[in-house]
């Protein structure tokens, strides 16, 4: 026995720190084995209780040092495994480029609607926005809808009962009552541009949506003509679908515009040549526009004798769909991120 406490005694002194390369793993082997309670010195100890008495002094004291040596090793591989960890750690590369945060990217129909409102700024419109909850006044009445039009019908819009016993208010199915809301509160001249979300009573699909954003332009001042909105319409055409852009008018009607007119642009895809966007005419419909109607203005307190006006409404979801060939109007709402990415380089 005492041989073998011999020679576990040199084991353990001559244990070699540098090769625990696993670090914490192998150290903890090391006290395992020796120091373990089914390890080599416990083992040892219970052999000791059987010696003769007159072995037990020396035996017993060579346990004790074997005991000692091997924690003593513990605290020697502990203290250079953390040194070897220490050093490792100041080797990190603090140059190395960190992970790519993810950045969000703004909504094409945010890209485009800040397109329009940044045209029609160059010519000195100034944003105007408003509530979504509107009132028939401002939505129908002001705007001159005849009682029985069919925008008031429960079919078309979504009523709200803000009020008990309140039935005329909704949300706002079309940004022309902006202008109403602006025209009440100033004096011409007036030039704004009215962006917004609208609310119409449609069965989802490819072409509609019960939700979708319009932006509204409305410019009052003393002798304001049809010229003049033809030529901001032709401005407008050509700063958002490039300078060989033609436009024409075609007779139309609205309750707040005489006379009123929609525009058509050339199509931008196949240059007047026919396809399937413009249905084979070479003309893509894009907005709606008009002078303003004398009873709008009365009914909005400027004087129509000394005042005239014109006033243009268009959809934000048309106008990225034609821009970027975009077929579903579902997709921007379905927050695909494989879909909105796409319009990350024309922020
Ligand atoms: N408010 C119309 C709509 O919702 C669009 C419109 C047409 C606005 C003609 C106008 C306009 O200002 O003059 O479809």
């Amino acid at each position: 026995m005492k041989s073998t406490i011999l020679d576990y005694i040199k084991e353990i002194q001559e244990s070699n720190i540098e090769q625990f390369k696993d670090r914490a793993a192998e150290v903890e082997q090391f006290r395992i084995k020796y120091l373990g309670k089914k390890g080599v010195i416990a083992s040892l100890f219970e052999q000791f209780k059987a010696l003769p008495n007159d072995q037990k002094k020396e035996v017993g004291q060579m346990l004790n040092q074997l005991k000692n040596a091997a924690q003593e090793r513990i605290e020697a591989f502990k203290a250079f495994v953390e040194q070897q960890e220490e050093a490792s750690a100041s080797q990190h590369d603090l140059t190395m480029p960190a992970d790519l945060a993810q950045l969000g990217s703004r909504h094409v129909l945010s890209v485009v609607m800040n397109e329009i409102c940044e045209i029609f700024a160059r010519i000195g419109f100034t944003v105007a926005e408003s509530v979504e909850i509107e009132d028939d006044w401002h939505l129908f009445s002001a705007l001159n809808f005849p009682p029985d039009h069919p925008a008031r019908d429960m079919q078309d819009t979504f009523f709200v009962e803000k009020e008990e016993g309140r039935q005329d208010v909704a949300l706002r199915t079309h940004t022309s009552s902006v202008q109403v809301r602006v025209m009440e509160h100033s004096k011409p001249p007036i030039r704004i541009i009215a962006p917004g979300r609208v609310f119409r009573n449609e069965a989802i699909s490819a072409r509609a949506h019960c939700i979708f954003h319009q932006v509204e332009a409305l410019y009052v001042d003393e002798k304001v003509s049809f010229a003049d909105l033809k030529q901001t319409l032709l401005y407008f055409a050509k700063e958002m679908f490039g300078e060989q852009t033609q436009i024409r008018l075609r007779p139309s009607y609205f309750p707040f515009t005489e006379p009123s007119a929609e525009m058509d642009i050339s199509c931008n895809i196949c240059h007047g040549e026919g396809c399937n966007i413009c249905k084979h005419t070479g003309w893509l419909e894009i907005l709606g526009c008009g002078m303003v109607d004398p009873n709008v203005l009365e009914a909005c307190g400027i004087d129509s004798k000394k005042y005239s006006g014109f006033a243009l409404g268009m959809g934000v979801e048309r106008m990225a769909m034609l821009k970027y060939q975009i077929r579903d109007l579902r997709l921007y709402f379905e927050n695909d991120l494989r879909f909105l990415r796409q319009f990350d380089n024309i922020i």
